[in-house]
Protein backbone atom coordinates (compact mmCIF):
# COMPACT_ATOMS: atom_id res chain seq x y z
CA UNK A 1 0.00 0.00 0.00
CA UNK A 2 2.90 2.20 0.27
CA UNK A 3 2.76 5.10 -2.51
CA UNK A 4 5.51 6.38 -4.98
CA UNK A 5 5.64 8.69 -8.17
CA UNK A 6 7.49 8.36 -11.61
CA UNK A 7 10.68 9.10 -10.23
CA UNK A 8 9.83 5.81 -7.70
CA UNK A 9 10.31 7.60 -4.34
CA UNK A 10 7.75 7.04 -1.90
CA UNK A 11 4.60 9.28 -1.29
CA UNK A 12 3.64 10.57 2.04
CA UNK A 13 0.38 12.19 2.27
CA UNK A 14 0.65 12.76 -1.58
CA UNK A 15 3.91 15.23 -0.97
CA UNK A 16 7.96 13.13 -2.25
CA UNK A 17 9.39 11.82 0.77
CA UNK A 18 12.60 12.74 -0.70
CA UNK A 19 11.86 16.13 -0.72
CA UNK A 20 10.63 16.63 2.78
CA UNK A 21 13.84 14.79 3.63
CA UNK A 22 15.49 17.65 1.47
CA UNK A 23 13.73 20.25 2.56
CA UNK A 24 13.52 19.24 6.55
CA UNK A 25 16.61 17.46 7.05
CA UNK A 26 16.88 14.29 8.62
CA UNK A 27 16.39 12.67 11.08
CA UNK A 28 13.06 13.55 10.25
CA UNK A 29 9.94 11.83 11.63
CA UNK A 30 6.46 12.18 9.16
CA UNK A 31 3.03 11.59 9.43
CA UNK A 32 0.36 10.51 6.72
CA UNK A 33 -2.25 12.64 8.53
CA UNK A 34 -4.70 10.84 6.24
CA UNK A 35 -3.60 7.78 7.44
CA UNK A 36 -4.15 8.83 10.73
CA UNK A 37 -8.19 10.25 10.18
CA UNK A 38 -8.79 7.04 7.72
CA UNK A 39 -7.90 4.73 10.90
CA UNK A 40 -10.29 6.86 13.17
CA UNK A 41 -12.91 6.52 10.81
CA UNK A 42 -12.56 2.98 10.65
CA UNK A 43 -12.88 2.38 14.45
CA UNK A 44 -16.08 4.78 14.24
CA UNK A 45 -17.74 2.98 11.76
CA UNK A 46 -17.51 -0.25 13.40
CA UNK A 47 -19.25 1.35 16.77
CA UNK A 48 -21.78 3.23 14.23
CA UNK A 49 -22.60 -0.14 12.88
CA UNK A 50 -23.84 -1.58 16.31
CA UNK A 51 -25.80 1.21 17.49
CA UNK A 52 -24.02 1.13 20.84
CA UNK A 53 -23.37 4.58 22.47
CA UNK A 54 -19.52 4.95 22.43
CA UNK A 55 -16.18 7.19 22.66
CA UNK A 56 -12.79 7.20 21.65
CA UNK A 57 -10.27 8.58 23.55
CA UNK A 58 -6.98 8.60 21.79
CA UNK A 59 -4.50 7.63 24.52
CA UNK A 60 -1.88 10.64 23.76
CA UNK A 61 1.34 8.68 25.24
CA UNK A 62 1.64 7.42 21.62
CA UNK A 63 2.70 10.83 20.22
CA UNK A 64 1.29 14.02 21.60
CA UNK A 65 1.99 17.14 20.26
CA UNK A 66 -0.17 20.28 19.53
CA UNK A 67 -0.70 19.44 15.72
CA UNK A 68 -1.94 15.84 17.01
CA UNK A 69 -4.43 17.27 19.33
CA UNK A 70 -5.71 19.63 16.82
CA UNK A 71 -6.68 16.89 14.57
CA UNK A 72 -7.70 14.74 17.53
CA UNK A 73 -10.32 18.04 17.80
CA UNK A 74 -11.21 18.28 14.26
CA UNK A 75 -12.27 14.30 14.12
CA UNK A 76 -14.14 14.64 17.84
CA UNK A 77 -12.22 12.37 19.67
CA UNK A 78 -11.31 12.28 23.38
CA UNK A 79 -8.10 12.03 24.37
CA UNK A 80 -6.79 10.43 27.64
CA UNK A 81 -3.78 11.88 29.34
CA UNK A 82 -0.85 10.13 31.60
CA UNK A 83 0.59 13.86 33.12
CA UNK A 84 0.51 17.27 33.55
CA UNK A 85 2.83 17.98 30.47
CA UNK A 86 0.04 15.94 28.38
CA UNK A 87 -2.66 17.90 29.94
CA UNK A 88 -1.22 21.20 29.29
CA UNK A 89 -0.16 20.37 25.67
CA UNK A 90 -3.97 19.51 24.86
CA UNK A 91 -5.50 22.48 26.64
CA UNK A 92 -2.81 24.63 25.14
CA UNK A 93 -4.06 23.52 21.66
CA UNK A 94 -7.58 24.02 22.32
CA UNK A 95 -8.34 20.83 22.78
CA UNK A 96 -11.61 20.28 24.58
CA UNK A 97 -11.10 19.73 28.24
CA UNK A 98 -14.41 17.82 28.80
CA UNK A 99 -13.69 15.37 26.09
CA UNK A 100 -9.72 14.88 28.48
CA UNK A 101 -9.25 11.53 30.68
CA UNK A 102 -6.50 11.66 33.37
CA UNK A 103 -4.64 8.42 33.64
CA UNK A 104 -1.85 7.48 35.89
CA UNK A 105 -0.58 5.55 38.61
CA UNK A 106 0.98 8.05 40.70
CA UNK A 107 -0.94 11.95 40.01
CA UNK A 108 0.17 14.25 42.15
CA UNK A 109 -1.68 16.77 44.01
CA UNK A 110 -0.55 19.53 41.13
CA UNK A 111 -1.63 17.36 38.28
CA UNK A 112 -4.78 16.73 40.26
CA UNK A 113 -5.48 20.29 40.46
CA UNK A 114 -4.76 21.40 37.64
CA UNK A 115 -7.32 18.50 36.17
CA UNK A 116 -10.10 20.19 38.37
CA UNK A 117 -9.19 23.98 37.98
CA UNK A 118 -9.37 22.88 34.29
CA UNK A 119 -12.82 20.77 34.42
CA UNK A 120 -11.70 18.02 32.90
CA UNK A 121 -14.15 15.20 31.54
CA UNK A 122 -12.81 12.49 34.07
CA UNK A 123 -10.29 11.62 36.23
CA UNK A 124 -9.15 7.68 36.24
CA UNK A 125 -9.09 6.82 39.70
CA UNK A 126 -5.95 4.32 39.96
CA UNK A 127 -5.37 3.56 44.04
CA UNK A 128 -6.59 4.41 47.37
CA UNK A 129 -4.43 7.76 47.77
CA UNK A 130 -5.43 9.12 44.91
CA UNK A 131 -9.12 8.89 46.08
CA UNK A 132 -8.01 10.91 49.51
CA UNK A 133 -5.72 13.62 47.18
CA UNK A 134 -8.66 14.04 44.76
CA UNK A 135 -11.37 14.47 47.47
CA UNK A 136 -8.87 16.87 49.16
CA UNK A 137 -8.73 18.90 46.31
CA UNK A 138 -12.26 18.89 45.32
CA UNK A 139 -13.05 19.99 48.99
CA UNK A 140 -10.88 22.79 49.04
CA UNK A 141 -12.14 24.07 45.88
CA UNK A 142 -15.79 23.49 46.76
CA UNK A 143 -16.71 21.73 43.01
CA UNK A 144 -17.10 18.11 41.72
CA UNK A 145 -15.82 16.28 39.16
CA UNK A 146 -16.44 12.49 37.05
CA UNK A 147 -14.29 9.92 37.92
CA UNK A 148 -13.67 6.35 36.93
CA UNK A 149 -12.11 3.64 38.99
CA UNK A 150 -9.28 1.49 37.22
CA UNK A 151 -9.74 -1.95 37.84
CA UNK A 152 -6.95 -4.82 37.22
CA UNK A 153 -9.42 -7.22 35.76
CA UNK A 154 -6.61 -10.21 36.22
CA UNK A 155 -6.89 -11.15 32.56
CA UNK A 156 -3.90 -13.27 32.74
CA UNK A 157 -1.00 -12.24 30.11
CA UNK A 158 0.02 -16.03 29.52
CA UNK A 159 -3.40 -16.93 27.79
CA UNK A 160 -2.51 -13.88 24.87
CA UNK A 161 0.50 -12.52 22.90
CA UNK A 162 1.06 -9.20 24.32
CA UNK A 163 4.37 -7.42 24.45
CA UNK A 164 6.14 -6.16 28.07
CA UNK A 165 3.67 -4.01 29.11
CA UNK A 166 1.32 -6.15 29.83
CA UNK A 167 3.07 -7.19 32.69
CA UNK A 168 4.13 -3.60 33.94
CA UNK A 169 0.50 -2.63 33.77
CA UNK A 170 0.05 -4.52 37.28
CA UNK A 171 1.37 -1.98 38.99
CA UNK A 172 -2.49 0.17 37.75
CA UNK A 173 -5.18 -0.06 39.22
CA UNK A 174 -7.78 -1.41 41.95
CA UNK A 175 -7.31 -5.21 42.15
CA UNK A 176 -10.52 -6.94 41.53
CA UNK A 177 -9.25 -10.79 42.73
CA UNK A 178 -8.65 -8.98 46.46
CA UNK A 179 -11.61 -6.87 46.34
CA UNK A 180 -9.85 -3.47 45.99
CA UNK A 181 -12.57 -2.39 43.65
CA UNK A 182 -15.52 -2.87 45.90
CA UNK A 183 -13.57 -1.01 48.78
CA UNK A 184 -12.86 1.80 46.61
CA UNK A 185 -16.42 1.97 44.81
CA UNK A 186 -17.45 2.50 48.72
CA UNK A 187 -15.55 5.06 49.43
CA UNK A 188 -15.79 6.70 46.15
CA UNK A 189 -19.79 6.31 46.21
CA UNK A 190 -19.49 8.27 49.60
CA UNK A 191 -17.61 11.35 48.44
CA UNK A 192 -20.85 13.76 47.14
CA UNK A 193 -17.51 15.61 44.72
CA UNK A 194 -17.26 12.86 42.54
CA UNK A 195 -19.14 11.11 40.15
CA UNK A 196 -18.59 7.80 39.11
CA UNK A 197 -19.35 7.38 35.78
CA UNK A 198 -17.58 4.11 34.89
CA UNK A 199 -15.16 1.40 35.14
CA UNK A 200 -11.99 1.45 33.24
CA UNK A 201 -9.21 -1.83 32.37
CA UNK A 202 -6.41 -1.47 30.10
CA UNK A 203 -5.00 -5.59 29.53
CA UNK A 204 -1.69 -4.94 27.71
CA UNK A 205 -0.39 -3.25 24.27
CA UNK A 206 0.05 -4.65 20.95
CA UNK A 207 -2.35 -7.30 21.36
CA UNK A 208 -3.30 -9.62 18.71
CA UNK A 209 -6.02 -11.72 19.83
CA UNK A 210 -9.09 -10.87 20.34
CA UNK A 211 -9.77 -13.18 23.12
CA UNK A 212 -8.61 -11.32 25.54
CA UNK A 213 -11.09 -8.67 24.88
CA UNK A 214 -13.64 -10.59 24.79
CA UNK A 215 -12.81 -11.74 28.38
CA UNK A 216 -12.13 -8.00 29.70
CA UNK A 217 -15.53 -7.33 28.02
CA UNK A 218 -17.22 -10.52 29.79
CA UNK A 219 -15.34 -9.37 33.35
CA UNK A 220 -16.75 -5.96 33.43
CA UNK A 221 -20.19 -6.77 32.45
CA UNK A 222 -20.05 -9.44 35.48
CA UNK A 223 -18.24 -6.62 37.94
CA UNK A 224 -21.33 -4.44 36.62
CA UNK A 225 -23.54 -6.83 38.02
CA UNK A 226 -22.15 -7.70 41.20
CA UNK A 227 -21.98 -4.17 41.66
CA UNK A 228 -25.60 -3.30 41.10
CA UNK A 229 -26.63 -6.81 43.37
CA UNK A 230 -24.23 -5.71 45.79
CA UNK A 231 -24.55 -2.03 46.05
CA UNK A 232 -27.31 -0.86 43.83
CA UNK A 233 -24.67 1.01 41.56
CA UNK A 234 -23.72 0.26 38.24
CA UNK A 235 -21.39 1.69 35.75
CA UNK A 236 -23.11 3.95 32.90
CA UNK A 237 -19.86 3.82 31.17
CA UNK A 238 -17.07 0.44 30.26
CA UNK A 239 -13.78 2.14 29.26
CA UNK A 240 -11.64 -1.00 27.94
CA UNK A 241 -8.63 0.91 27.25
CA UNK A 242 -6.26 0.46 24.47
CA UNK A 243 -3.88 -2.33 23.00
CA UNK A 244 -5.21 -3.00 19.71
CA UNK A 245 -1.94 -4.33 17.84
CA UNK A 246 -0.30 -3.55 14.25
CA UNK A 247 1.56 -5.28 11.75
CA UNK A 248 4.92 -4.22 12.15
CA UNK A 249 6.18 -6.72 9.88
CA UNK A 250 5.26 -10.38 7.93
CA UNK A 251 5.38 -11.57 10.92
CA UNK A 252 2.49 -9.94 12.41
CA UNK A 253 -0.75 -10.56 11.20
CA UNK A 254 -2.70 -7.31 10.46
CA UNK A 255 -6.49 -6.78 12.17
CA UNK A 256 -8.05 -4.16 11.32
CA UNK A 257 -10.13 -2.05 14.05
CA UNK A 258 -13.29 -3.46 12.88
CA UNK A 259 -12.62 -7.54 14.15
CA UNK A 260 -11.56 -5.82 17.96
CA UNK A 261 -14.59 -3.92 17.86
CA UNK A 262 -17.19 -6.57 16.29
CA UNK A 263 -15.81 -8.91 18.77
CA UNK A 264 -16.03 -6.55 21.86
CA UNK A 265 -19.76 -5.74 21.10
CA UNK A 266 -21.02 -9.00 20.76
CA UNK A 267 -19.68 -10.04 24.01
CA UNK A 268 -21.38 -6.86 25.51
CA UNK A 269 -24.27 -7.71 23.86
CA UNK A 270 -24.82 -11.36 24.76
CA UNK A 271 -23.49 -10.60 28.40
CA UNK A 272 -25.52 -7.95 29.03
CA UNK A 273 -28.49 -10.26 27.86
CA UNK A 274 -27.68 -12.87 30.02
CA UNK A 275 -27.44 -10.53 33.22
CA UNK A 276 -30.29 -8.84 32.29
CA UNK A 277 -28.85 -5.36 32.07
CA UNK A 278 -29.09 -2.79 30.00
CA UNK A 279 -25.98 -1.81 27.59
CA UNK A 280 -23.54 0.24 29.30
CA UNK A 281 -21.61 2.94 27.14
CA UNK A 282 -18.15 2.43 25.68
CA UNK A 283 -14.90 3.86 25.62
CA UNK A 284 -12.02 2.82 24.12
CA UNK A 285 -8.67 4.17 24.25
CA UNK A 286 -6.77 3.51 21.20
CA UNK A 287 -3.01 4.97 21.09
CA UNK A 288 -0.30 2.67 18.53
CA UNK A 289 -3.20 1.31 16.28
CA UNK A 290 -4.03 5.50 15.29
CA UNK A 291 -0.65 6.80 15.29
CA UNK A 292 1.59 3.76 14.59
CA UNK A 293 1.03 3.06 10.90
CA UNK A 294 1.14 6.44 9.95
CA UNK A 295 4.48 7.89 10.62
CA UNK A 296 7.56 7.19 8.61
CA UNK A 297 11.05 7.97 10.26
CA UNK A 298 13.54 9.51 7.53
CA UNK A 299 16.80 9.13 8.05
CA UNK A 300 20.11 9.81 5.77
CA UNK A 301 22.48 6.73 4.60
CA UNK A 302 26.29 7.70 5.77
CA UNK A 303 28.76 5.52 6.52
CA UNK A 304 29.03 1.48 6.15
CA UNK A 305 30.76 -1.47 7.22
CA UNK A 306 30.99 -4.81 5.86
CA UNK A 307 32.64 -7.45 7.20
CA UNK A 308 33.97 -10.02 5.13
CA UNK A 309 31.83 -13.30 5.26
CA UNK A 310 30.01 -11.93 7.72
CA UNK A 311 27.14 -9.06 7.63
CA UNK A 312 27.02 -5.51 6.81
CA UNK A 313 25.76 -2.39 8.86
CA UNK A 314 24.14 0.42 7.30
CA UNK A 315 24.68 3.34 9.58
CA UNK A 316 21.84 6.41 9.44
CA UNK A 317 21.58 9.58 11.02
CA UNK A 318 19.47 8.81 13.74
CA UNK A 319 18.64 5.97 16.20
CA UNK A 320 17.55 4.69 19.31
CA UNK A 321 17.00 8.74 20.26
CA UNK A 322 14.58 8.87 17.93
CA UNK A 323 13.15 5.55 18.50
CA UNK A 324 14.41 3.37 21.15
CA UNK A 325 11.65 0.86 20.42
CA UNK A 326 14.11 -1.71 18.76
CA UNK A 327 16.83 -1.70 21.33
CA UNK A 328 14.29 -1.52 24.72
CA UNK A 329 11.86 -4.18 23.53
CA UNK A 330 13.78 -6.01 20.64
CA UNK A 331 10.71 -4.49 18.44
CA UNK A 332 10.97 -5.66 14.54
CA UNK A 333 10.22 -2.68 12.03
CA UNK A 334 10.71 -2.96 8.28
CA UNK A 335 12.19 -0.04 5.67
CA UNK A 336 12.27 0.92 2.48
CA UNK A 337 14.86 3.40 0.93
CA UNK A 338 12.45 5.96 -0.71
CA UNK A 339 14.97 7.36 -3.49
CA UNK A 340 15.09 3.56 -4.64
CA UNK A 341 11.67 2.32 -4.17
CA UNK A 342 11.24 0.00 -7.42
CA UNK A 343 15.25 -0.98 -7.09
CA UNK A 344 16.43 -4.82 -6.98
CA UNK A 345 17.12 -5.87 -3.22
CA UNK A 346 20.60 -6.58 -3.75
CA UNK A 347 22.17 -6.91 -0.36
CA UNK A 348 21.12 -8.11 3.37
CA UNK A 349 22.14 -5.16 5.87
CA UNK A 350 21.70 -4.48 9.23
CA UNK A 351 20.30 -0.80 10.37
CA UNK A 352 22.51 0.58 12.46
CA UNK A 353 21.88 3.73 14.13
CA UNK A 354 24.29 6.12 15.27
CA UNK A 355 24.36 5.95 18.93
CA UNK A 356 27.30 5.11 20.92
CA UNK A 357 25.85 1.93 22.05
CA UNK A 358 26.20 -1.70 20.64
CA UNK A 359 22.01 -2.16 20.56
CA UNK A 360 21.53 0.95 18.96
CA UNK A 361 20.57 -1.54 15.61
CA UNK A 362 17.42 -0.32 13.96
CA UNK A 363 16.63 -2.94 11.94
CA UNK A 364 18.44 -6.64 12.55
CA UNK A 365 18.49 -7.47 9.13
CA UNK A 366 16.64 -7.09 5.88
CA UNK A 367 16.81 -7.13 2.07
CA UNK A 368 18.37 -3.89 0.60
CA UNK A 369 18.56 -2.25 -3.15
CA UNK A 370 22.81 -1.67 -3.46
CA UNK A 371 22.92 1.58 -0.45
CA UNK A 372 25.06 4.99 -0.80
CA UNK A 373 25.96 7.59 1.07
CA UNK A 374 22.73 9.91 0.84
CA UNK A 375 19.98 7.55 0.24
CA UNK A 376 17.15 8.44 2.07
CA UNK A 377 15.61 5.33 4.27
CA UNK A 378 12.24 5.55 5.67
CA UNK A 379 11.59 3.17 8.73
CA UNK A 380 7.54 2.52 8.82
CA UNK A 381 5.52 2.58 10.99
CA UNK A 382 7.10 4.05 13.54
CA UNK A 383 4.13 6.66 14.40
CA UNK A 384 3.41 5.73 17.74
CA UNK A 385 6.46 5.35 20.77
CA UNK A 386 8.82 6.79 18.42
CA UNK A 387 9.12 10.55 18.95
CA UNK A 388 7.22 10.06 22.25
CA UNK A 389 9.89 8.58 23.61
CA UNK A 390 12.64 10.09 21.91
CA UNK A 391 15.50 11.76 23.82
CA UNK A 392 19.00 13.37 23.73
CA UNK A 393 21.09 10.37 24.59
CA UNK A 394 24.84 11.29 23.03
CA UNK A 395 23.14 15.17 23.53
CA UNK A 396 21.66 14.60 19.86
CA UNK A 397 18.92 16.86 19.23
CA UNK A 398 15.58 15.46 18.74
CA UNK A 399 14.25 15.52 15.31
CA UNK A 400 11.57 18.04 13.62
CA UNK A 401 8.27 16.50 12.70
CA UNK A 402 6.25 17.14 9.91
CA UNK A 403 2.65 16.15 8.71
CA UNK A 404 1.75 15.34 5.24
CA UNK A 405 -1.78 15.33 3.86
CA UNK A 406 -3.41 15.98 0.47
CA UNK A 407 0.04 16.85 -1.15
CA UNK A 408 0.46 19.65 1.85
CA UNK A 409 3.00 19.01 3.86
CA UNK A 410 3.30 21.02 7.46
CA UNK A 411 6.41 21.55 10.47
CA UNK A 412 4.22 20.65 13.33
CA UNK A 413 7.54 20.03 15.98
CA UNK A 414 10.58 22.10 14.57
CA UNK A 415 13.71 20.27 14.87
CA UNK A 416 15.69 20.56 18.64
CA UNK A 417 18.95 23.17 17.92
CA UNK A 418 22.18 22.42 19.61
CA UNK A 419 21.32 25.57 21.81
CA UNK A 420 18.07 23.84 22.47
CA UNK A 421 20.33 21.33 24.18
CA UNK A 422 21.90 22.97 26.90
CA UNK A 423 19.09 26.03 27.12
CA UNK A 424 18.67 23.95 31.24
CA UNK A 425 22.68 24.02 31.44
CA UNK A 426 23.38 26.59 34.34
CA UNK A 427 27.29 27.52 34.49
CA UNK A 428 28.99 25.84 37.47
CA UNK A 429 31.79 27.95 38.06
N1 LIG B 1 -4.88 3.14 27.81
C1 LIG B 1 -4.02 2.90 28.81
C2 LIG B 1 -4.50 3.01 30.19
C3 LIG B 1 -2.69 2.56 28.54
O1 LIG B 1 -1.87 2.31 29.55
C4 LIG B 1 -2.25 2.47 27.20
C5 LIG B 1 -0.86 2.14 26.88
C6 LIG B 1 -3.17 2.75 26.18
C7 LIG B 1 -4.48 3.07 26.52
C8 LIG B 1 -2.82 2.71 24.73
O2 LIG B 1 -2.38 1.47 24.30
P1 LIG B 1 -2.11 1.23 22.73
O3 LIG B 1 -3.44 1.28 22.04
O4 LIG B 1 -1.23 2.31 22.25
O5 LIG B 1 -1.47 -0.10 22.69
N2 LIG B 1 5.90 2.07 24.99
C9 LIG B 1 5.30 0.79 24.67
C10 LIG B 1 3.80 0.84 24.80
C11 LIG B 1 3.34 1.25 26.16
C12 LIG B 1 1.85 1.26 26.28
C13 LIG B 1 1.42 1.72 27.61
N3 LIG B 1 0.02 1.92 27.77
C14 LIG B 1 5.70 0.39 23.26
O6 LIG B 1 6.38 1.17 22.61
O7 LIG B 1 5.36 -0.70 22.80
Amino acid sequence: ELKTNDQNHLIIGGVDSVKLAHKYGTPLVVYDVEKIRQQIKRFKSSFDESGLKYEISYASKAFAAIGMYQVLKQEGLHTDVVSGGELYTALKAGFPADKISFHGNNKSYQELEMAVDNHIGVVILDNFLEIELLKKVLQEKHTSINVMLRLTPGISAHTHKYDQTGQVDSKFGFDVESGQDKKALKQVLAIPEMKLIGIHAHIGSQIFGVQGFEMLAQKMVDISAEWKKEFEYKPEILNLGGGFGISYTDEDEPIGPDIFINKIITTLKEATQKADLVLPEVWIEPGRSIVGPAGFNLYTVGSRKDIPGMTSYINVDGGMGDNIRPALYQAKYEAVVTNKMKAELTEVDHLAGKYCESGDILIDKQKFPALVPGDIVAMLDTGAYGYSMASNYNLNPRPAVVFAENGQDKLVIERESFADLIKLDKSYL
